[in-house]
This record gives C-alpha cells, sequence and structure tokens, in this order.
C-alpha cells in the first residue's frame, strides 16, 4: 500500500479565480482549464485578455496557472492590487474563498469522481495555505464548512477512492496539505466507523483546523531540520490550546470540534499534552484526528527523514503506540486500507 509518488502532478497547478485576469493586459503565463483529467492550455502567455476571452473563460468556472508561475502572478497583478496586500503563494484568502464559493458549480460540471475528488482536495489544500501564509486569526469560516462538506460528499470509503486519495496527498510535509490529508483521513475513518453526515462535516472541518495554532508559530521552527530543543518543542506544543483559543475567537462553539482540535495530541496513556488526558476522557473526535495525524506525519517526508509507506505507518502505529492510539481505530484503518 504504497503511496504512489508519481501518479498525479496536479499539484503542480493552482487554481486561480479568472477574476484575477486583467483585461487588456498581455498575460506572462500560460493559464489551463480541466479536460478529461489532463491540464489543457487555453490561453498562452503573451495573450493579451480580451473582454471576449474573459466572458468565455468565466463560464468555466476555473482556471488553473502552474504552481512555479506564481512570481509571475504576483508581478502581474502587484499594480492592481490595493495598499498592504500582499499576493501570499499565489493567491489571496479573498480571492480562494470566493474559488471555494463556486466549487459546487465546478463540481457539477465534472463527470468522474477521480476528478470531482482531486478539485476538492486542490481548492481545499489551496484555502488552507492562503490561510496559513496569511496568518490572520480571522477565519473565513464559510469557506472552510464549504471546504467540509464538499470533501464529505465526494469521499468515499471504497478501495478505489482510498486509493486515489492515498496517492494524491503529497508527501512533502507543509502545514496547508497535512491539515487537509488529516481532514481527508478522518472522514474515510468515520466513514468506517458509521459516523452521521453531520458528525462527518464536522469532523472534516476540526481536521481542516486541527493545527491552526501553528498560525502563530514561526514557520523556520515548524519546518527545523532535526530535533527542536525543549523550548522550542515546548512552543510547538503550543499550537493545540492556541488552535482551540483561535476557534473560540472566532465564535465557534461545537465543542466536539474544540475539544478535537485541543486534544488531538492527547494519548491514551496520558503521555500527551496539553493535559495529559488519559483514556475515555479523550474525545472520539480528538482520537481519530490523533490517529490521522500520526498517520499523516509519518507517511510524509520530514527534513529528518524519509516517509514510511502507509503499511509501514499502520504497522508501527499498530505495534508501538497502541498504549497510546486507540486500538480499535488502527484497526479500522488497516481494514480500510488492506
Ligand atoms: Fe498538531
Ligand atoms: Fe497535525
Amino acid at each position: 500500500m504504497q503511496r504512489v509518488v508519481q501518479r498525479v502532478i496536479s499539484y503542480k497547478y493552482l487554481p486561480l479565480n479568472p477574476s484575477s485576469l486583467i483585461e487588456g493586459a498581455a498575460i506572462p503565463f500560460d493559464c489551463y482549464i480541466k479536460r478529461f483529467g489532463d491540464y489543457v492550455i487555453i490561453i498562452e502567455a503573451g495573450t493579451i485578455i480580451s473582454k471576449n476571452l474573459l466572458d468565455k473563460i468565466d463560464k468555466n468556472g476555473v482556471i488553473y496557472i502552474l504552481k512555479h508561475d506564481t512570481e509571475k502572478l504576483k508581478v502581474y497583478r502587484e499594480p492592481y492590487e490595493n495598499g498592504n496586500e500582499i499576493i501570499l503563494h499565489g493567491l489571496h484568502t479573498e480571492e480562494m474563498v470566493d474559488t471555494v464559493s463556486k466549487m459546487s458549480h465546478m463540481l457539477s460540471q465534472i463527470n468522474g469522481l477521480d476528478e470531482k475528488l482531486e478539485v476538492v482536495y486542490s481548492v481545499t489544500s489551496n484555502l488552507l495555505e492562503a490561510i496559513f501564509n496569511k496568518k490572520d486569526e480571522k477565519l473565513p469560516l464559510e469557506a472552510i464548512q464549504e471546504s467540509a462538506t464538499q470533501l464529505v460528499e465526494h469521499v468515499s470509503i471504497d478501495v478505489k477512492t482510498i486509493h486515489v486519495m492515498l496517492n494524491r496527498m503529497p508527501t512533502d510535509y507543509t502545514t496547508h496539505n497535512h491539515s487537509t490529508n488529516v481532514a481527508f483521513l478522518s472522514v474515510i475513518l468515520g466513514k468506517a466507523l458509521g459516523l452521521t453526515k453531520e458528525a462527518l462535516v464536522e469532523i472534516a472541518f476540526a481536521g481542516l483546523m486541527h493545527d491552526i495554532g501553528k498560525i502563530r508559530i514561526d514557520k523556520e521552527m515548524l519546518l527545523k531540520p532535526g530535533p527542536l530543543d525543549e523550548d522550542e518543542y515546548e512552543l510547538v506544543k503550543g499550537h493545540s490550546d492556541a488552535g482551540y483559543g483561535i476557534l473560540l475567537d472566532n465564535g465557534i462553539t461545537n465543542q466536539k470540534i474544540l475539544y478535537g482540535v485541543r486534544f488531538h495530541h492527547e494519548k491514551l496513556d496520558g503521555s500527551g499534552y496539553p493535559q495529559g488526558l488519559r483514556g475515555k476522557m479523550i474525545s472520539v473526535f480528538a482520537r481519530i484526528l490523533g490517529i490521522c495525524d500520526v498517520f499523516d506525519a509519518l507517511t510524509t517526508k520530514r527534513t529528518f527523514r524519509t516517509n514510511y509507506t502507509s503499511f509501514e505507518a499502520l504497522l508501527l502505529m499498530k505495534k508501538e503506540m497502541n498504549s497510546q492510539l486507540d486500538e480499535s481505530y488502527i484497526d479500522a484503518f488497516i481494514r480500510l486500507l488492506r
């Protein structure tokens, strides 16, 4: 059950709201649309964007650019940005929110399930990237909720879909991809455990937000090669309480989500943090998130080690972490991924 890293190269593409195109100006990068699973150039670099062209593109709802053209996008958009707004990694949070709001329209025009899943993953992870980069603690809750809803709608637990998902997940660690992965995995596990649809959307939301407290932590520390020293570790450990506080500040009152985020690093034997809770004191959501968090961390490359395969990760979790993680959930995961 290895992740096939090369299967999809689509995370090289970034969805872009067509309204980012500037009428009357030459575009310095190629733009793509998705057709039958492939990215097809719709506008070549150097083309002057006419009103006609804009109208035509708008019907498609979303276009894509290559991620490595982000700098060009930034320069292209710069004269049109106002004040302090900075384009971070290609997209404003506002633009991503707009793209998310078009997601159901985009999805209604796509036939294949894999394709739909691909759009949900891509839009969701780009939304989170914009949120994490902007470090604005005022969260676009509606967009996060829409992503969570679409995710539950499109993730199913048949073997094929799970394979597609695992293959789709990038193995390079970034907080936004990790959070997207944890949300997807939590929905898969939640579906296997028979959670209601409402609970699935809640767990998806919690998965997307479980590490939101990390927006308060220096990115360099998060990506530091090698182990953290004691002080740094203490700072990083603060992210679960910080995330809980950020969600409260944003008006989230759902306790399943709040406790899921706050306690996703608690361990059954009391060795976790922030409170050293034990056994059943740790909520179902926190236990689901905790398992998916460990699974994704192990199957992702880090600066100090390479990634485990899904099989190796589950074996390690089953054999060495069964006093810390809920074994019945690990078993459910193993049955699913078998
Ligand atoms: Fe975490
Ligand atoms: Fe995490």
